[in-house]
């Protein structure tokens, strides 16, 4: 079969990787991809929002299978753009997937159907907003949130009333999330250990996937701003034993998966659930409709089974009762550009990528990179992903730093704490 994969990051290059690997898949398209899925893909030049020229494109090409890697496409419903052309998506349609593109939709999904989550008020008028973080009935600190997409921005932790209240009026007022802000969720602050649990489901039956863990601070130690993500491992049964993941399985996965479905919203895809571990067992802090970045770069290389074969069953509504996982472990270090994940330097050269690449279960994931001649060259704020993979978490994580020693670039940085947390 013919696939065509719509995204650009390091996810998608992951995704292109594990569709590279399936026996049943012949062609790969990208849209657009980057210099490194470049290698494995035909790359083509078509933004992730032009919904109807990526469908065209997949027409045009007799793809048998579309696999969306963000959630923009899907909440702007490129799922059903794909079914009028008789094309099978990889992921859910615009009205599932607003578990993800509304995060007073997700809330309120999850208060009916007693689905673990923080406490929560929705509001959508500043005024009224401004006089409920004055004095929140939970106290602080509270969490502001803007409704809508916000590239993983819009999440606010507010330690006292003034911060709060800069948080609303930031959303509100400023619009400095545009309109995904004009609605905003405060929630009560949980403790815990974070974790994302992702299952492939058909909207009936689902399997789950290894857990794995997200870093999400620039710097070591949790410290600094919030990142689309530097750095992640899986299997994390570390944080999350058996025992709990079949807790996230029947408390949360299975009774969305149902909710969804009862309510007319039957969600295909990669169900997307990231994880606060409590004291009182698991809360969940939000719903993607996707698979994690940089989550997918340390999932997917342990998934032995097929994967085309896999997500295009799915796309078809077929879920095999088991997947084949690795006893491996697997684990991703974050390049970042300079000043990410603010304003970030860009168009520096990158050099050692041949020699980070001998190192033995070693893969190189492009995030933001494009080539400039014979020469690769930095273009996003996550530039590079450095993955591997060994018998132990230990393994993975020497091999991934040994790698990360070969490249360079300036203004590179990293965390060196990456799958260290419970080392502290
Ligand atoms: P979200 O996009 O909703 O997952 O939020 C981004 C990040 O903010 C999460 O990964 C958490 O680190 C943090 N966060 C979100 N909601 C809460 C909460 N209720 N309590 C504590 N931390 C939270
Ligand atoms: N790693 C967090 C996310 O993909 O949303």
């Amino acid at each position: 079969m013919d696939v065509l994969v719509v995204g650009g990051g390091g996810r998608e290059h992951a995704l292109v990787q594990a569709l590279d690997r399936s026996p049943s898949v012949d062609k790969i398209f990208c849209a657009p991809g980057n210099a490194g899925i470049a290698r494995l893909a035909e790359c083509l030049d078509i933004n992730v929002g032009d919904l109807d020229g990526i469908a065209r494109a997949a027409d045009e090409r007799a793809v048998d299978l579309v696999v969306v890697g963000p959630e923009a496409p899907l909440t702007a419903g490129i799922s059903a753009i794909l079914e009028q052309f008789g094309i099978a998506c990889f992921g859910p349609s615009a009205a599932a997937a607003i578990l993800e593109g509304s995060k007073a939709f997700s809330k309120a999904f999850m208060e009916r159907h007693g689905i673990p989550t923080a406490a929560f008020r929705v509001f959508n008028d500043p005024t009224a907003a401004l006089e409920f973080v004055a004095a929140p009935e939970w106290g602080f600190p509270i969490v502001v949130k803007a409704d809508g997409l916000a590239a993983g921005k819009g999440v606010l932790i507010c330690e006292d009333s003034q911060s709060a209240s800069d948080a609303i009026r930031l959303c509100m007022e400023d619009a400095a999330f545009g309109t995904a802000g004009a609605t905003v969720v405060v929630e009560q602050c949980l403790r815990g250990v974070e974790t994302t649990v992702m299952a492939l489901t058909d909207g009936e039956r689902l399997v789950v996937l290894p857990p794995s863990q997200d870093h999400k601070q620039a710097f070591d130690g949790d410290q600094g701003p919030n990142t689309g993500g530097m750095g992640a491992f899986a299997p994390a049964e570390n944080v999350i034993d058996s025992t709990l993941l079949t807790k996230v399985r029947d408390e949360v996965l299975v009774p969305t998966i149902n909710g969804m479905n009862a309510e007319d919203r039957r969600f295909q895809g990669v169900l997307y659930a990231g994880l606060m571990l409590t004291d009182d067992g698991p809360y969940v802090l939000e719903f993607n409709c996707r698979f994690g970045d940089p989550e997918a770069e340390v999932v997917l290389p342990l998934i032995r089974s097929d994967v085309g074969e896999l997500l295009s069953g799915i796309a078809e509504g077929r879920v095999p009762d088991q997947v084949e996982i690795s006893d491996e472990h697997a684990a991703i270090v974050v390049l970042a550009a300079e000043g990410y994940p603010g304003k970030h330097r860009h168009g520096d050269v990158i050099d050692g990528l041949a020699q980070a690449e001998a190192i033995e279960a070693v893969a190189i994931i492009h995030c933001g990179t494009t080539s400039d001649g014979d020469k690769i060259v930095t273009s996003g704020g996550r530039v590079l992903g450095v993955t591997a993979t060994g018998c132990s978490r230990d393994e993975a994580l020497r091999r991934a730093y040994a790698a990360v020693e070969q490249i360079s670039f300036p203004g590179m940085h990293f965390r060196r704490d990456i799958g260290r947390r419970d080392q502290e």
